[in-house]
């Protein structure tokens, strides 16, 4: 089947799409976007998180057919050009990235978070990231730099 989807403001069609393929799949075999990453496929890690029509979901746990006509923002979508997104270059400067794994996800919904709560506490903070699993960091370092981000004024 075909699929007609808004990814990072471009209007995109994946074809040959199985009604059972979840979104992740589609946007990083079928349309090239390999920055939103699979780790458990089971909506367990975060790792796979984009925003849909401005609400961070798991694209893992979305079949893509549901994205028909809907707008969705990938990690991809968060730079301008050349230039890191600001919450990217928080987690740069603060040290905030070792394998990377976690990273994509994290910046969406952290994007999403300062966004929505651009000054959130400790516990905001942690209550937000509680989907988004990192098995390097020990979290403090992402703590800083979602601190350092909100501190910068960052937005979506
Ligand atoms: S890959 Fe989607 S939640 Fe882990
Ligand atoms: S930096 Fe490796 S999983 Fe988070």
């Amino acid at each position: 089947m075909r699929v007609r989807v808004t990814v990072n403001g471009v209007p995109r069609t994946a074809d040959d799409v199985w009604p059972g393929e979840s979104l992740l799949f589609t946007l990083r075999e079928r349309l090239g976007l390999p920055g939103t990453k699979n780790a458990c496929e089971q909506g367990e890690c975060g790792s796979c998180t984009v925003l849909m029509d401005g609400e961070p979901v798991c694209a893992c746990l979305v079949a893509a057919p549901q994205a028909e006509g809907r707008d969705v923002v990938t990690v991809e979508g968060l730079a301008t050009g050349e230039d890191l997104h600001p919450v990217q270059q928080a987690f740069v400067d603060a040290g905030a990235v070792q394998c990377g794994f976690c990273t994509p996800g994290l910046i969406v919904t952290v994007a999403d978070l300062i966004h929505r709560n651009p000054t959130a506490t400790d516990a905001e903070i942690r209550e937000a990231l509680a989907g988004n699993l990192c098995r390097c960091t020990g979290y403090e370092k992402i703590l800083d730099a979602v601190r350092l981000a909100s501190a910068r004024g960052t937005a979506l």
